[in-house]
């Protein structure tokens, strides 16, 4: 089929041509804004799930839901070594400055520019990479006693205030939230928890690695109680093909049946999995419908394009140690695995390999469903690493 018009979008936070299966999901964050706006309670809703499953796409397109009800949003993707206030601070000028355009809202967002100037300026020292314009001077006593948890919550506390009273909510939407230090994140809890006692309209729209849950527990032990933690897993069959189907039908191009269920197959319903199979597909079929034998022709380019893409900025990100551990977990099969089993992969003791262990979980790389078990938060990365480091020499690599 022509490439030109092919409608797959394999790539790390690239809109699909169909979001399929996400509809709930949508619907529950829609509610949860809603209420809020109202002054009813609702809880925020932190979405987990392995690594290219949706999260980001699925958090944008509702931050576009949010958007369409009038609602004001600020949008933060968390990287490994930038602090939580430094990355909020700029955000929440841009809405306080958007609130405060609005009359009813006008004196209550400015109070909020004071409470940012007073957060900013007295968190500059231990934050020293906050940068963020201040419009007005600081208000004596309004969010600058210098404590991240007491001042984050005087912030937000009046950035729901002004929301409030411009009949809005605040909608704030913070992706890769695993990466946030566990202070940062008390503090943003706590925060959180201080606006929903007061009934203000502030709600966070989180994405993160399955560690996310137990870090928010370790920061604030009440963390559970307050978030909705939905789990954004593979796509089941049904959406799976729908994500095949509908955007090859759009352009008036078909699959057969057994095309589709061997897509499905293969992907094992994995969203960026689905894109990327479903691209080569169709680039591999010369025409209509598109046939199953397109489909495993398909699967070299299409793996080949995968440890290109997808697994290898991962790998490329690994010290030589963390290679051997993960490689020894892939020895074992896709996981679980109890931390005896890789150490004796590995031939070694299994306190010797905590560091690794600790880097890998840091890393987002892997994570710990239970006590001593470490799985991988990549899908398929037990295939990748024997395909990037095969044979039996990698003990010694
Ligand atoms: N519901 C869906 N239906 C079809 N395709 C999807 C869906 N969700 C995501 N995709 C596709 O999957 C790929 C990965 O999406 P995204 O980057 O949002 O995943 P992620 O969970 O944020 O991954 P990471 O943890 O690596 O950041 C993209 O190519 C996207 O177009
Ligand atoms: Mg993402």
């Amino acid at each position: 089929m022509d490439p030109v018009l092919n409608p797959y979008a394999p790539g790390a936070g690239t809109p699909p041509p169909e979001l399929a299966g996400r509809d709930d999901l949508r619907e529950k964050v829609r509610i949860a804004v809603a209420r809020l706006r109202r002054g009813l309670q609702a809880k925020s809703v932190l979405m987990v799930g392995l690594r290219g499953v949706g999260k980001t796409v699925l958090l944008d397109r509702m931050r576009d839901d949010a958007r369409a009800d009038g609602v004001q949003t600020i949008r933060i993707e968390a990287p490994e070594g930038r602090s939580l206030p430094a990355l909020l601070a700029p955000q929440l000028r841009q809405a306080l400055l958007a609130l405060s355009r609005n009359l009813r809202a006008r004196d209550l967002a400015q109070r909020g520019l004071r409470a940012l100037a007073g957060f900013a300026k007295s968190l500059k020292l231990k934050y020293q990479d906050i940068e963020v314009g201040l419009d007005f001077d600081p208000e004596p006593g309004l969010a600058d006693n210098g404590d991240l948890e007491h001042d984050l919550q005087a912030l937000l506390e009046t950035v729901g205030q002004a929301a409030a009273s411009a009949d809005t909510a605040l909608a704030m939407f913070i992706d890769e939230l695993q990466y946030v230090k566990e202070d940062e994140l008390a503090a943003l809890i706590t925060a959180m928890h201080r606006c929903a006692q007061q009934r203000l309209p502030i709600v966070l729209v989180g994405a993160g690695l399955p560690q996310l849950p137990g870090r928010m527990g370790r920061a604030k032990s009440y963390a559970e109680r307050l978030f909705d933690f939905p789990e954004v897993g593979p796509l089941n069959a049904t959406a799976a093909r729908l994500a095949i189907i509908k955007p090859a039908n759009a352009q008036g191009v078909d699959f057969t049946e057994p095309a589709v269920a061997a897509l499905v197959a293969k992907t094992q319903g994995y969203p960026y999995f689905l894109q990327e199979w479903g691209k080569h597909a169709w680039d591999h079929a010369t025409s209509s419908p598109i046939r199953c034998e397109d489909v495993f022709a398909a699967s070299g380019t299409a793996i080949a394009a995968l440890d290109e893409s997808f697994f290898r900025v991962r790998f490329d990100r690994l010290t030589p140690a963390e290679k051997r551990y993960l490689r020894a977990m892939a020895a074992l099969g896709p996981g679980p695995h109890r931390s005896g089993d890789i150490a004796e992969q590995l031939q070694r003791k299994v306190t010797s390999l905590g560091p690794t262990r600790a880097q890998l979980i840091d890393k987002g790389m892997v994570w710990s469903p239970n006590h001593g078990d470490t799985a991988f938060t990549v899908p398929l990365f037990d295939e990748f690493m024997i395909r990037i480091m095969p044979g039996d020499d990698w003990h010694n690599a």
